[in-house]
């Protein structure tokens, strides 16, 4: 098959440039080397930390699928889609629950992350347990050949291929081939830092956004955490360490020089910062141009098309799935 599936979740209006890097730079690389890309909206996946605000995460989708298009993903080749569209999303999500073993859950790192972060059971939902078999499900249905994400998403990945092949034994059949894990070769890009140096995320209010202005660039590179010890510039700078040369290593096509005269104490976090943040805005500057560009309406039309063209392939394995466990 050359069918890929991948998707963000909508628990914000706007990508970063992790979400970029990680993901969706290679879903239009993908597209553009002819793969058959379906593009998916999570917000089911949304609600499981943000229930309390179930129109805003709706609402954001529709933001979400616009950074898609922006960054090159083209509807006509590409369906771009809202999973809560697809109602057969929630089927196979709760045909899938019924065959996996609470340990494999329970076990899971980010599962364990986010319990730690809510405290109390109280505040925990059943749904936050079963995320990974919504994110199976969604990945399943479309028997892809890969799923490209960022380096946080394998954990997910390794428990879908395991559903699914436990659903392969226990029905002795052949419906789901596993899929291969489409992660960037570098690590850079497979897990961006922020602007201080942990992962880009959100909930550290450390990203630059797809969609940023220039100027709102500039400021956040401006803050950006640089080596500690380069007081001036003749100190020598450890780029390894350091968010904007991480940075201009993936937009600056001069970025071995940059490095070895920020080693060599040649240059000063000024002059560095002044260049990534042109190399950032040069790099985003068409997308944000076609974002500016996308009215609802016209996204609108985009995800109801999609939706129809998802449901189809969704529909078609779902057969497959009922008459592999003898429901009729
Ligand atoms: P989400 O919404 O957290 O992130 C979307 C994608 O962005 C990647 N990513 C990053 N990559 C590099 N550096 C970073 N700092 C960074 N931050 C985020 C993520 O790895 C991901 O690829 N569970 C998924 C959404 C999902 C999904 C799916 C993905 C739902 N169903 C089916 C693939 C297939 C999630 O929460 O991603």
């Amino acid at each position: 098959s050359k069918r890929i599936l991948s998707g963000m979740r909508s628990s914000n209006p706007r990508l970063h440039i992790g979400n970029y890097e990680g993901a969706l730079r290679n879903w239009v690389d993908l597209q553009e080397q002819g793969y058959h890309m379906f593009c998916m909206v999570a917000d089911w996946h949304a609600l499981t930390t943000m229930y309390e605000n179930a129109g805003e995460v709706s609402r954001n989708a529709r933001e979400v699928a616009k950074d898609y298009v922006a960054a090159g993903i083209d509807p006509v080749r590409s369906p771009v889609f809202i999973q809560s569209h697809v109602k057969e999303h929630a089927e196979l999500h709760m045909l899938l629950s019924m065959i996996t073993p609470l340990g494999w859950l329970e076990r899971t790192p980010t599962y364990k992350e986010k319990q730690a972060d809510l405290g109390s059971a109280e505040r925990e939902p059943y749904g936050l347990l079963g995320y990974p078999v919504l994110q199976t499900a969604d990945i399943l249905l479309y028997k892809p050949y890969g799923v490209p994400v960022g380096r946080d998403q394998a954990p997910h990945l390794e428990i879908g291929n395991d559903i699914g092949q436990r659903f392969n034994r226990l029905y002795n059949v052949e419906v789901f081939p596993e899929y291969k894990y489409l992660i960037p070769q570098d690590e850079t890009r497979a897990k961006l830092p922020g602007l201080d140096m942990r992962k880009m995320s959100k909930s550290y209010d450390n990203c630059i956004y797809l969609s940023d202005t220039e100027d709102q660039t500039a400021e956040k590179i401006k803050s950006a955490f640089t080596t500690p010890t380069k007081i001036r510039k003749t100190d020598p700078g450890i780029p390894e360490g350091c968010a904007v040369c991480q940075y201009l290593k993936v937009y600056s096509p001069t970025w071995q020089t940059q490095w070895q005269e920020d080693r060599d104490g040649l240059r000063g976090c000024m002059q560095n910062k002044k260049e990534c943040t042109e190399a950032i805005n040069e790099y985003f500057r068409p997308m944000r141009q076609r974002r500016a560009q996308l009215d609802d309406a016209t996204i609108e039309g985009i995800l109801a098309d999609g939706a129809i063209r998802a449901r189809e392939v969704a529909q078609a394995t779902m057969s497959e799935v009922r008459a592999a466990m003898g429901i009729y």
